[in-house]
């Protein structure tokens, strides 16, 4: 064994970080074994080196993360006990553990041209828009991360929401409208602390370089405050932040319409302004949806409804399924996406909608009309998305 711990302490060596690319352990020694391979791979998390173990078994796959102490352990455990045989892949060489006796293993090494560098980065940490390590104003001034750009452990999650946000933007970014003399003109309804609403400034002014005239809109007035007297701190002089509803809000015309975690019907006002104007994007995460719980009627499901849980649940979904579909028979293409909330986690869906080209009633949107109104009268509720025409 000692052979085995003096190459498996060489290999995880967290100083020849680099050499590692991969090592498999196969060749079960009883065939029951219910898992069938076990493959090992550097990564880094959040600037820390740990090596993955990716278990395959018959019909699923699980992975666990060990730092180098552990995956030493987890390997000699491997071979002593589950695997005959381990094939490692290091830049320098080919090396194989041939273990039919566990207390005599034969290590074969050979030498190996491989001049590309493993790639720790690529290989599992996240390329992120807003990178952590760099220090980003917003950032920094919202307490998200340090002067030196370090993004801080406990708001992690915070960071990760940021950058999904910022991706479901790049994504849509080619709907709205080209660059001309006028802002993109984005209104974020029930926009909170509006961490993300700072983000989507950051990207498109500072990184997309794209003139934007952006608004937050909120019921309170100290969120309004704190939001107003961090964009001057900043000098996002192209955003301001206004106390309202969003049912009473009036506008002219906005291009994309934002509304993350609006509670319960403030998700709808905000989509009928949104169709009303006309908005080229949509980004909706709703949350707290409540009307429909004590609306919805169908005797099929009344033994399910029982249960206030499944109930609500169910009434979820509704809510929003109808949402899409009047949101497409109002001419939108629709997708319904997943999103990282961080209060909800299970109400993390995006519904995404883009406005198509179309400027007549077409038949997808006829068809969308007619499914809208099937599901609403089967289920006999009357959702506040219906004052859209
Ligand atoms: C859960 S927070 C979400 C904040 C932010 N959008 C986010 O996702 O991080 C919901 C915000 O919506 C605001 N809100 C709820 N109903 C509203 C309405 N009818 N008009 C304006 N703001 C509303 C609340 O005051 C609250 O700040």
């Amino acid at each position: 064994m000692d052979k085995l711990i003096e190459l498996f302490k060489d290999i995880y060596d967290e100083n020849r970080t680099g050499s590692l690319i991969k090592a498999i352990a196969g060749n079960l020694r009883k065939k029951s074994n219910p898992c069938k391979k076990v493959t090992i791979r550097p990564i880094l998390l959040q600037g820390k080196l740990l090596f993955q173990a990716e278990y395959h078994f018959e019909k699923k796959v699980t992975h666990d993360n060990f730092d180098s102490e552990e995956i030493i352990e987890l390997c000699l455990r491997l071979m002593q006990e589950d695997f005959k045989q381990m094939n490692i892949q290091t830049v320098e060489e080919d090396i194989q553990v041939l273990a039919s006796k566990p207390e005599n293993p034969k290590i074969i090494r050979k030498k190996a041209d491989r001049r590309e560098a493993v790639n720790l980065e690529h290989n599992k940490e996240k390329k992120y828009i807003i990178p952590d390590n760099k220090p980003c104003p917003f950032l920094i001034k919202l307490g998200v991360m340090g002067e030196d750009g370090k993004v801080f452990q406990r708001h992690y999650a915070k960071f990760r929401q940021i950058n999904r946000y910022l991706e479901i933007v790049e994504d849509v970014i080619g709907y709205l409208p080209e660059r001309k003399e006028k802002p993109l003109k984005i209104i974020d309804f029930g926009c909170g602390k509006s961490y993300l609403t700072f983000a989507l400034y950051h990207y498109l002014k500072l990184i997309k370089d794209r003139e934007v005239e952006i608004i937050g809109l909120d019921l309170k007035e100290d969120v309004i405050d704190f939001c107003n007297e961090t964009a001057r701190q900043l000098g996002y002089a192209e955003m301001k932040f206004l106390r309202g509803d969003i049912a009473d809000y009036t506008s002219d015309h906005a291009d994309m319409v934002v509304t993350l975690h609006a509670c319960d019907t403030a998700t709808d006002y905000a989509l009928i302004n949104a169709v009303d104007w006309k908005s080229k994007v949509i980004l909706s995460v709703p949350c707290c949806q409540h009307e429909l719980f004590s609306q919805i009627k169908n005797e099929l499901h009344q033994p399910m409804y029982k249960h206030g849980i499944l109930k609500d649940r169910f009434t979820e979904l509704l809510t929003d399924g109808l949402r899409g579909l009047k949101l497409e028979a109002c001419g939108y293409d629709v997708s319904m996406i997943e999103f990282t909330s961080l209060e909800h986690t299970s109400k993390n869906i995006m519904i995404r909608a883009v406005k198509g080209e179309q400027t007549k009633k077409s038949l997808l949107m006829e068809k969308a009309e007619a499914e809208y109104k099937a599901l609403k009268e089967y289920y006999k509720v009357q959702p506040t998305i219906d004052r859209l025409k």
